[in-house]
């Protein structure tokens, strides 16, 4: 059988999982056009959050059984599309969980306690000594962490909150409209925890960043597109918000110029799952859905 793997993945995972298949790997966001120039002959395909399975995409894989992306979000994929076509799709959830969470709370603190401001102090060779006044951040004990999105990782986070003694305020998508804006209002802290939907794209832009407490962290390790990167710009801008800590963007790997330029951001390359526990399990959990899908075994995680 033939495999095309989106991007080289942690290994071994391909190398003993699908060994005996025939496995062409990409060098990573591929455009659509060159993604699909290798699937006509594929039965599988495994992508990453980089490559977008698009209707264009699977005109050109009529053999394609299963798409076992190397991630929990499956917002780079069109399933109603893979669904028309009874092409299974299949995610990695849990195996990701803890270490997202630790690099959420990672963020919430290098804000709060303004470790990028203080790092770049001492490397400047500048600082000369310690200071009543230098680079007060924010304490996190008996604050209130906001999560939105209360799923695997929203719940992990709010694990570590207690342990730091603040006060969680979890809401959903599902909720009444008053629990978000009691999210928004009550949070000094607010993390994010929602896949990208239509519902979620661009649901903390100006309004709603401007009914947020002010002097308030925002921290994204979701998706990009969930925050309005101009209007958390301007938020930042005005002092509405004490600062944030971003994983992920509107346009990856492109981000907001105005962002690049702030001390009181501190920002990511997308490195929530990114221990080398986590990446090899996700990388062998999304090989071992493929080899099952072969062996006519049911999913671990199904999606469609
Ligand atoms: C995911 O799994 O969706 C992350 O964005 C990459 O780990």
């Amino acid at each position: 059988m033939k495999v095309f793997v989106g991007q080289p993945l942690a290994e071994p995972s391909t190398t003993d999982l699908l060994a005996g298949h025939t496995v062409v790997v990409g060098r990573g966001g591929l455009p659509e056009e060159e993604t699909a120039a290798h699937l006509p002959g594929a039965d599988a395909f495994l992508p990453t959050p980089r490559e977008r399975v698009t209707e264009a995409v699977l005109k050109r894989a009529p053999r394609l059984l299963i798409v076992a992306t190397c991630s929990v979000g499956t917002d780079h994929i069109d399933l109603g599309a893979c669904r028309a076509r009874g092409i299974l799709v299949t995610n990695t959830p849990d195996v990701l969980t803890e270490a997202t969470a630790d690099l959420a709370f990672a963020l919430l603190l290098a804000v709060a306690r303004r470790l990028h401001e203080g790092e770049s102090l001492v490397r400047s060779g500048t600082w000369d000594g310690w200071k009543p006044n230098e680079l007060l951040g924010v304490s996190l004990e008996g604050k209130t962490l906001g999560i939105y999105g209360m799923g695997r990782i929203g719940t992990a986070v709010a694990r570590r909150a207690a342990a730091f003694g603040m006060r969680v305020l979890g809401a959903t998508i599902e909720d009444p409209p008053e629990r978000f804006e009691e999210l928004l209002s009550s949070s000094d802290f607010l993390s994010i925890h929602t896949p990208l939907t239509p519902a979620t794209r661009r649901r903390f832009s100006d309004a709603e960043l401007g009914r947020m407490k002010r002097g308030a962290i925002l921290v994204n390790t979701a998706r990009g597109p969930i925050v309005d990167e101009a209007a958390l710009v301007r938020a930042l801008d005005r002092g509405q918000l004490f600062g944030a800590g971003l994983d992920v963007y509107e346009e990856e790997p492109r981000i907001h110029p105005g962002l690049l330029s702030r001390a009181d951001v501190v920002l990511l390359p997308h490195l929530g799952s990114a221990t080398r526990e986590t990446r090899l399990a996700m990388a062998r959990l999304a090989c071992e859905e493929i080899v099952r899908r072969f062996r006519g075994e049911p999913p671990l995680h199904p999606v469609v």
